[in-house]
């Protein structure tokens, strides 16, 4: 007989057990536990059986991501595990109930995550959207490039992160799902850079026009300078070609001591054109899930491209987040959507995982409802709904 696990928010006082319980779960080097101490931005929770030990936790993260112009609040998870002699019997479920609603409370609106296996996410109306690749490739194939004259090259320092993260801010902002760069868990992430005056990598190259940031990279070096020797990009953008031929030419300076560049690929990127792409090889690829959490929001919140005129109507079951089971009428006009209770017939239904698939652009109506996530009478075009997914495909480009 199993009861069904209380959860609640961690303290101070969960902080030695959750730790103990992420530690044995993901693996990580025996070491003592770091002293409590409150991250902001983020909202801890625990599930302990009926005799109040810790069986299980998941994080949410109170993310911001961009969503064509418009940054949309975001409960992004992290760091669920269960004890293992409690798996099987609801906890992560439990938690991710309560995760849900709390995250509805504080106003977020949609919800990403990696999962290591999806199908208890799926069982609560996640569904998988993308998939981040990180590559590797030949450092000798990178086109040399003769540095130009009308650039200015040189190393950054922690002083430049503010405009490094205004820089990312102006590349990101009319994508879709990408990570936005402010909000209380940012800004402590950056704070303890700033402060301790140290940067978040080995290295920070900047490519400056007339004093002014047009590009960047922020880089580790591993692994000696052999074969194996590697340098991974942590953080690039550039505004112009010309600054991305700059960087081009200078990670290709790398190729006698780092033989292998480490970088995340994301389709639309302002390297991509420069990089020989082709001769890529996969280093790890890690999916990523999708979930609304409050519909309205998550529709009126987000910008939409300029063009896209349209109306429809359909039912939306959502059996973990109540708050969205029912009939909606979507109006999408000049940029802007509006989502509102009806009470006219519909025929199209869609599963909450369907509704994930279209609103992250991954996927068309007519191809959910051959997965069986939406559901129409025969004889029923479901194209209509096909304008949720108008927006084109949303993308992760840093994992948590
Ligand atoms: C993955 C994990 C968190 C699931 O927790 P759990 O408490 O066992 O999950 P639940 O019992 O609440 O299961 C919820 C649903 O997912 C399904 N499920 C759970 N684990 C599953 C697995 N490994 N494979 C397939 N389905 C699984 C259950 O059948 C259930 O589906 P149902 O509601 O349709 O019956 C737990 O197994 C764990 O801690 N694993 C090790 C760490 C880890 O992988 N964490 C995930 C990081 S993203």
């Amino acid at each position: 007989m199993h009861h069904t696990p209380h959860v609640r928010e961690l303290t101070d006082d969960d902080a030695t057990a959750a730790w103990h319980l992420g530690r044995t779960a993901f693996g990580s080097d025996p070491q003592p536990p770091p002293p409590p101490t409150t991250t902001p931005g983020t909202t801890r929770y625990g599930a302990f059986d009926h005799t109040g030990r810790l069986i299980g936790k998941a994080v949410d993260l109170h993310h911001d991501q961009w969503w064509d112009g418009h940054t949309v609040a975001a409960a992004d998870i992290a760091s669920v595990a269960v004890t293992p002699e409690a798996r099987g019997r609801g906890v992560a479920r439990a938690l991710l109930t309560t995760l849900l609603r709390g995250a509805h409370d504080r106003g977020a609106a949609i919800s990403a995550l990696f999962p290591t296996v999806a199908a208890p996410y799926r069982a609560c109306g996640w569904e998988t959207a993308g998939t981040l690749r990180t590559v590797d490739l030949p450092t000798a194939l990178l086109t040399r490039h003769q540095p130009s004259p009308h650039l200015t090259v040189r190393p950054g320092t922690p002083a430049d992160l503010t405009a490094v993260d205004e820089l990312h801010t102006h590349t990101t902002r009319h994508r879709r799902g990408l990570l936005a760069r402010t909000g209380p868990l940012h800004e402590h992430h950056r704070a303890r850079h700033t402060t301790g005056n140290t940067l978040p990598y080995d290295g920070l190259t900047l490519v400056e026009h007339h004093g002014h940031l047009i590009g960047y990279a922020g880089w580790n070096r591993r692994d000696g300078y052999g074969d194996q020797g590697t340098l991974t990009i942590e953080d690039l953008t550039a505004t112009t070609a010309d600054a991305a031929r700059e960087l081009v030419g200078i990670l290709a300076s790398w190729h006698s001591v780092a033989p292998t560049l480490r970088l995340t690929l994301l389709p639309g990127d302002p390297l991509t054109p420069h990089l020989p792409v082709e001769k890529a090889r996969e280093h790890a690829q890690d999916t990523w899930m999708h979930r609304p959490v409050d519909v309205t929001r998550a529709i009126r919140d987000r910008g939409w491209p300029a063009h896209l005129h349209g109306t429809t109507t359909f039912t939306l079951d959502d059996p973990l987040a109540d708050w969205n089971t029912g009939t909606w009428h979507l109006e999408i006009t000049n940029g802007n959507a509006d989502l509102r209770r009806t009470t006219a017939p519909a025929d199209l239904h869609l599963t909450v995982r369907g509704f994930a698939l279209l609103y992250t652009g991954t996927a068309t109506a007519r191809t959910i409802a051959q997965a069986g996530l939406l559901h129409h009478p025969a004889g029923t075009d479901p194209a209509p709904l096909d304008l949720l997914a108008a927006g084109g495909p949303a993308q992760l480009g840093d994992y948590f």
